[in-house]
């Protein structure tokens, strides 16, 4: 089979895969909080991730307050939007967890790999709830490390959601063409 056949059909749609297609970053947020019911939802979504060998080497840090959003915002060198978010997520990484089955390979990949599925829940499902986020991964880890107090943690991602202000912008993608390789 040849990728420009595949190309060539229709694709399926439905509510999940919408998500997933339309799911953009956003830097600029409304003041408008969200629910109790939303955080719950979204923390549910972290939880069902997988992991290798259902590690679960992962920790949830959900941040309301200001003072430690301004902080987090100096730590990943001035991303001002971090602190205008209603709130911010920050997932960490607990590399032990998954060496003490998997040894350097647990901690090194399947620690990392298996957070960033939870991060990927979190953002889709967030899109889901008609919200927004935003990967935020340049920030020094050892000044986020202090600030949240992490112990044998190692953070992973920065995650503000809200509502977003203003339109949604896709970013373009490579093609298909380009990345994929069919083997026949
Ligand atoms: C590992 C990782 C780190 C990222 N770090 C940042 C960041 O520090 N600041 C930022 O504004 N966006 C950051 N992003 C978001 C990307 O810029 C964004 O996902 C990419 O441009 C594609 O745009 P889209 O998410 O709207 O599709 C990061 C994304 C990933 C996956």
């Amino acid at each position: 089979m040849k990728i420009q056949e595949i190309l060539k059909t229709q694709p399926e749609t439905n509510e999940t895969l919408a998500t997933i297609l339309n799911r953009s970053s956003c830097r600029r947020f409304t003041s408008q909080e969200l629910t109790s019911a939303e955080i719950h939802t979204l923390l549910l979504t972290m939880q069902r991730a997988p992991s290798a060998g259902n590690r679960q080497p992962w920790h949830f840090y959900i941040i309301f307050n200001q003072e430690i959003k301004e902080k987090l915002v100096e730590a990943s060198h001035g991303q001002k939007f971090l602190a205008d978010a209603p709130v911010v997520f920050a997932i960490t990484a607990k590399p032990s967890e998954s060496a003490a089955r998997y040894g350097d390979r647990g901690a090194e990949l399947y620690s990392i790999q298996d957070t960033a599925a939870a991060i990927q829940n979190l953002m889709l499902a967030a899109e889901s709830l008609g919200l927004c986020s935003c990967w935020v991964g340049a920030f020094d880890d050892q000044t986020v490390v202090e600030i949240l107090n992490l112990d044998e943690q190692r953070p992973v991602a920065l995650i503000p959601i809200g509502h977003r202000e203003g339109k949604t912008v896709m970013t373009k993608r490579k093609p298909l063409e380009e990345i994929t390789t069919i083997l026949d």
